[in-house]
């Protein structure tokens, strides 16, 4: 009989720092949606500075982003849930990521070679398609290992979670334990290709 696999832990970064953001809802949500022996950690980037190179010259990188660099390090895996602003990626996500690859090997460790997947939200009709798309540049260029087994672009988030931010409907919730589980067992294949 096979042993059971090992726990696996994925980072979960949300582009938005709204309280009420769908992308950060939409991660909480995924937290409870991951296959079994899967553990989800939520983060988003409240406290991160805008960068500043003089900044970082002078007083090294911030506390906030040394702990964030630290978490991904340390994932099996890195899932972003990207809003779309002008159809490109928000400030708030590429300041964050710019962060995090400084200084450059440092950087490297954080996303060298990580099993990366996005997905995206929002109340416009068009499921983030332009931001996550966008969002692949920047990661080819910080050599994440990119997982393309599953698109999540959700529309009319507005109607699909309650007041309270919890995922209320049952197709999206179906459609994300499917992408969980996908990036998941690739994760897992890497692990029996090493
Ligand atoms: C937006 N929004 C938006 N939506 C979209 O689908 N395509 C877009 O190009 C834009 N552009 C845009 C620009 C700016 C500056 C803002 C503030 C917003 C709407 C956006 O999807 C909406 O505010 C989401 O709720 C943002 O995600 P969170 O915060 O809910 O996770």
């Amino acid at each position: 009989m096979n042993a059971a696999p090992r726990p696996l832990t994925l980072l979960a970064l949300s582009g938005s720092l709204r309280r009420a953001s769908f992308n950060t809802a939409l991660l909480r949500a995924a937290a409870d949606l991951c296959p079994a022996g899967v553990r989800l950690e939520l983060r988003t980037l409240h406290g991160v500075p805008v960068y500043d190179g003089d900044l970082e010259a002078e007083q090294g990188t911030p506390a906030p982003v040394l702990d964030l660099r630290e978490a991904i390090r340390a994932a099996d895996g890195l899932l972003i849930a990207t809003p779309e602003y002008n159809n490109s990626i928000p400030g708030v996500l590429k300041n964050g990521l710019d962060w995090v690859s400084r200084p450059p090997a440092e950087g490297k460790k954080a996303f060298f070679g990580k099993p990366t997947a996005v997905l995206g939200a929002t109340p416009g009709g068009f499921g983030t398609v332009q931001s996550q798309d966008a969002l692949l540049s920047v990661l080819r260029t910080l050599q994440v290992e990119m997982w393309f087994g599953g698109r999540l672009m959700v529309s009319r988030a507005n109607t699909l979670f309650d007041a309270e931010g919890r995922l209320t409907d049952a197709a999206l919730q179906g459609q994300l334990r499917d992408f969980l589980a996908g990036f998941s067992a690739q994760i897992r294949r890497g692990d029996r290709d090493e």
